[in-house]
């Protein structure tokens, strides 16, 4: 006991302690949060679509038609016709023979990852991977060896020395607090040359990336070359949920062996209506991507050319790297004293010494917000000293 009310001091006094912040409206650009009306810069409802009226109507048809709850797990009496459906659209939109729906993209990730790997395999994980891909590693019993962030050659030796055993490469394949994206080709590459299974995690980029919206593989064009393309549900499509896609055998292998698909309550009828709903939106509305990069283009030249540490971001995660976590609070607090809501990201969640903000935009931002945040984000800074 003690040592527990121990430890919360310490995060206290570290300026490491984390608490909610509760909304009260939908989550769009202009919302309320505990109780005071916002510019919200961090949401990962990329596209708008939280309250998109579409995807409102589809979860209304979904509940009419269905009710509400999935009643099971997706092996027992959870798997409606609506499940068949994502999933086959999935593969479609992705381009692969079949995937399989997880209930979060957390649970994705822990699931594929202990699932394929056994402690018979090597698993090589980016050094900034997502907790949920660190976390399926460690399930797995798997050797991890991390490689350095993006560092190709890294990898390339690192492999090397353990060519001939049964092998996976994962990767983000957006970096989700720092806003790069992973050079696939290369890691395809390399993969290749020693027979290695290969995994990219696209939360970020589904429904963002690629010519169709479909992500990282997309963009490189890459997509039928990358064994495990895992997306989530929960972010550019407003719904909830994960999935891996990729050739047939895998997904049947998965469907028997990941334990945090098979162990579980399926996703209810309304938030799988809305999934399929949405990916629909994305392959028909390539607009909102255009609009939503080219805000994050702009907006992360200027806060660059101001004297902002803003990393490598090519994607509407935008980071201002401020080091120290207390500073990175205080700036997010006055930030939200002018109305502007942009959290502090502090370790564990980054390492320690780069606490940061995290912007991300929406599609649905207008050049006025953008143009006030900046002024804001800006005049903050300066007074912090950060630029
Ligand atoms: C890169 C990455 N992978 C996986 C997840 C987990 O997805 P979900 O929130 O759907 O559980 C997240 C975010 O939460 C993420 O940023």
């Amino acid at each position: 006991m003690e040592k527990i009310i121990a430890y919360l001091e310490e995060i206290k006094k570290q300026g490491l302690y984390r608490e909610m912040r509760y909304l009260s409206a939908p989550q769009k650009p202009h919302t309320v949060i505990d109780g005071r009306k916002v510019l919200l810069m961090a949401s990962n409802s990329y596209l708008g679509l939280c309250d998109d009226n579409r995807l409102k109507a589809a979860a209304i048809r979904a509940i009419e038609k269905y009710g509400v709850g999935s009643g099971g797990s997706r092996l027992t009496t959870g798997s409606y016709q609506l499940h068949k459906e994502l999933e086959q659209k999935i593969a479609r939109f992705k381009g692969t023979e079949a995937s399989i729906v997880f209930n979060t993209g957390y649970m994705t990730n822990v699931g594929a990852i202990a699932g394929i790997a056994d402690k018979s395999w090597v698993v090589f994980s980016d050094e900034l991977n997502h907790a949920s891909i660190i976390d399926g590693c460690r399930l797995s019993g798997a050797k991890i060896v991390v490689y350095k962030h993006c560092d190709m050659d890294d990898l390339y030796k690192k492999v090397k020395e353990f060519q001939g055993n049964p092998i996976l490469i994962v990767t983000d394949g957006v970096f989700s607090m720092d806003g790069d994206i992973a050079p696939l080709d290369d890691i395809v590459k390399i993969a290749e040359e020693f027979s290695a299974l290969t995994m990219v995690d696209d939360a970020h980029a589904t429904g963002v990336l690629g010519p169709k919206g479909a992500g990282t593989g997309d963009y490189f064009g890459l997509k039928d070359k990358i064994d495990l393309q895992m997306g989530t549900l929960s972010k550019a499509l407003a719904s909830e949920g994960g999935f891996i896609a990729g050739k047939q055998y895998l997904i049947d292998y998965l469907r028997n062996k990941a334990r945090s698909f098979i162990f579980t309550t399926a996703l209810a009828p309304a938030t799988i209506a809305v999934a399929i709903k949405a990916i629909e939106i994305v392959e028909r509305e390539p607009e909102a991507r255009r609009v939503l990069l080219n805000n994050a283009n702009w907006l992360q030249n200027k806060l660059h050319d101001a004297g902002f540490k803003t990393l490598d971001s090519q994607t509407p995660i935008i980071p201002i790297v401020v080091g120290d976590s207390e500073k990175a609070l205080q700036f997010s607090n006055q930030l939200l004293e002018e109305g502007i809501y942009i959290p502090a990201i502090r370790p564990p969640t980054v390492p320690p010494g780069t606490s940061r903000l995290r912007l991300s935009l929406m599609a649905t931002h207008s050049q006025d917000d953008l143009n006030y945040a900046l002024t804001k984000i800006v005049q903050i800074g300066k007074r912090l000293n950060i630029i």
